[in-house]
């Protein structure tokens, strides 16, 4: 069940004077991504294949993520009138692939998955806060935060599902934080920096993942603040079983806050270097 449809966005609210070129870089990357969660419930009906109740969650989860590209995409289009979003993710499709023949999950357990879920929902959560934050566009940050909003809901429904899995397979804290933490560094991966690549780049220039993570990187990792971060690391805490505010959680905040920073002015460079 969705919690809110296109067609109740005031679409005539759209201020093209407000529009950010960065943002606007981001946003149309994010579409791809977003329409991109088809396939996620494919190969997550594959992982919980006997687990119907999960099977049914994953199908509506698929229909939301799609609503938040196909809005996404269309802010876009208005931002960016020669852009065309169906286009773009045709493109994306024919670049970036995740294997869908699979019955048993790359993280080594369900519990594994679903903590890796709980990963993806963290970051997109806090990626749409920040951006409804950053945005002085009045309708994309409506957007950003009806997104952010069924984001945080993704969380909560995988984190549900990895406890009553966790009964069964039993990873510890430290199995849980390995998990957590290899999903967060792939962020620098192929799925991003393809999506960048063919939403922003035109498909003459030759891929490449440097240039486009950093493209990408430096325009979204502008808009976090050190709230949004509070939240994020927060959802990890709870995820691999630490206790969430407290000081050790203080200090990693401010830790990840930090090395944010450092890693966007590094990104920024990069872009500059190799024309991103
Ligand atoms: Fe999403
Ligand atoms: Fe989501």
């Amino acid at each position: 069940m969705k919690h809110w449809h296109l067609d109740q966005l005031d679409w005539d609210s759209f201020d093209p004077s407000r529009v950010d070129p960065d943002i606007l870089a981001v946003v149309k990357a994010a579409s791809v991504v977003e329409r991109n969660g088809v396939d996620y419930a494919v190969y997550l009906n594959h992982v919980f294949s006997d687990d119907a109740d999960f099977q049914e969650a994953a199908d509506n989860w698929a229909i939301e993520e799609v609503q938040h590209g196909d809005a996404l995409g269309r802010w876009s289009m208005l931002a960016d009138p020669k852009w065309d979003y169906p286009e773009a993710f045709e493109r994306y499709r024919s670049t970036f692939h995740i294997d869908l023949n699979t019955t048993h999950s790359v993280r080594g357990s369900r519990t594994g998955e679903l903590i890796a879920r709980c990963m993806v929902e963290t970051g997109t959560s806090s990626f749409y806060s920040s951006l409804a934050d950053a945005t002085d566009e009045p309708l994309l940050k409506t957007i950003c935060k009806l997104i952010a909003a069924d984001e945080y809901r993704h969380f909560k429904l995988f984190y549900d599902h990895m406890h009553r899995y966790l009964k069964r397979e039993k990873l510890g804290p430290w199995t849980r934080t390995r998990i957590a933490l290899g999903r967060i560094t792939e962020s620098e991966d192929d799925e991003l920096a393809s999506a960048f690549y063919t939403t922003n780049e035109p498909a003459s220039l030759q891929y490449d993942r440097k240039r486009c993570i950093a493209g990408y990187m430096s325009r979204a990792m502008k808009a976090y603040r050190q709230k949004h971060i509070d939240r994020v690391t927060g959802m990890v805490f709870k995820t691999i079983g630490f206790k969430p505010h407290s000081r050790l959680h203080a200090w990693v905040s401010k830790g990840v806050y930090a090395l944010i920073r450092q890693r966007q002015r590094s990104f920024a460079k990069t872009a500059i270097r190799l024309g991103a």
